[in-house]
């Protein structure tokens, strides 16, 4: 099997328990369905983060202690559409000059981003940058202007803890002292809360997990029928960990047309789709601790549901 689509996607269906890796549910469907997970009333994430930039974005600038006539740059991990990265930078262009550099393996989402952002601030000095976070940032790292990480949207929450670790290592040795990163993590909060912004009402999160076997179907000539499978996610207020599950509703067979491969379920077998970590001080400094960043300050929505860190390189 030459195809890495493929590879993963039988990898992880021949495994037990069995999952798909989260990162194939944004196709050009899942992407939209994306957006529409962001806009749902149940979905309190982007609503918080965004009331923190909105309400707090003098607050977060000043606790970046830039330097009269220091050079800066603002550099973006997975901007998605920037609409609440604009927030800050209007702020910071009040103040400052620096260049924005937003990351992103996607040319797509690049282009978009530099449209919405191009229109809230014209003047704006903005540099897209196409590949890979930790080798773009590595080179990035050689000039000793004073670096400002964002990491936000709790994006970090969709690894397990000991990838999010190395993923944190790695940003941390691509920085120079003084550097900063500002991460937006979800909070742990009871399960009211919680759980329907991975359960809505419309169905749109079920839509959004669906999808992925539609694209299997389409793209690996397999057979999945929709309609035997049901969106489950749950939540541990205890764990902080929301998962998301796709569960057979019968004893079935999907077969793999092109790969000349069948893959059994057993009635009520789940496929483990995703994790939603929350957080609170505690489990970041865990994460913390094989890294030199430290804690600087913490921004919270009104609602105290979100937190956005600030995190300094020692
Ligand atoms: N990181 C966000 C979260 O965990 C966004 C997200 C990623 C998401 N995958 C998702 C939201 C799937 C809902 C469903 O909430």
């Amino acid at each position: 099997m030459e195809n890495q689509f493929a590879k993963d996607i039988i990898k992880g269906l021949k495994s037990r328990p069995k999952f798909l890796p989260s990162k194939y549910f944004y196709d050009k469907k899942g992407s939209e369905i994306f957006i529409e997970i962001m806009k749902m009333p149940e979905y309190y994430l982007t609503a918080c983060e965004m009331e923190i930039f909105q309400k707090q974005s003098s607050k977060i600038i000043d606790a970046f202690k830039i330097e009269k006539g220091e050079k800066i740059e603002v550099i973006e991990l997975g901007a998605g559409d920037g609409y609440k990265t604009i927030e800050l930078l209007k702020e910071l262009d009040k103040k400052h000059s620096f260049v924005y550099k937003p990351i992103d393996i996607s040319i797509g989402a690049l282009e978009q981003l530099e449209i919405n952002v191009r229109e809230k601030l014209p003047d704006l000095s903005i540099e897209l940058i196409r590949g890979d976070f930790f080798q773009k940032l590595h080179e990035l790292q050689q000039d000793n202007t004073k670096k400002i990480v964002l990491f936000l949207g709790s994006t970090l929450g969709n690894m397990e803890d000991e990838i999010a670790t190395n993923f944190l290592v790695e940003i941390q040795k691509n920085l120079n002292k003084k550097d900063l990163l500002l991460i937006g993590l979800d909070l742990i909060k009871e399960e009211r809360i919680v759980l329907p912004a991975y359960h809505d009402s419309q169905g749109i999160t079920s839509s959004f997990n669906l999808n992925l076997l539609q694209r299997i179907n389409r793209e690996l000539h397999a057979d999945f029928n929709l309609a035997k499978f049901q969106h489950e996610p749950e939540y541990s207020e205890k764990t902080g960990k929301a998962k998301s599950f796709l569960k057979s509703l019968e004893k079935q067979k999907i077969h793999f047309k092109d790969l000349d491969i069948s893959i059994d379920f057993e009635k009520n077998e789940r496929i483990f789709m995703e994790i939603s970590r929350k957080y609170n001080d505690e489990i970041l400094k865990n994460l913390l601790q094989k890294t030199t960043f430290q804690i600087k300050q913490k921004f919270l929505d009104s609602k105290q549901y979100f937190a956005d860190y600030l995190l300094e390189v020692e």
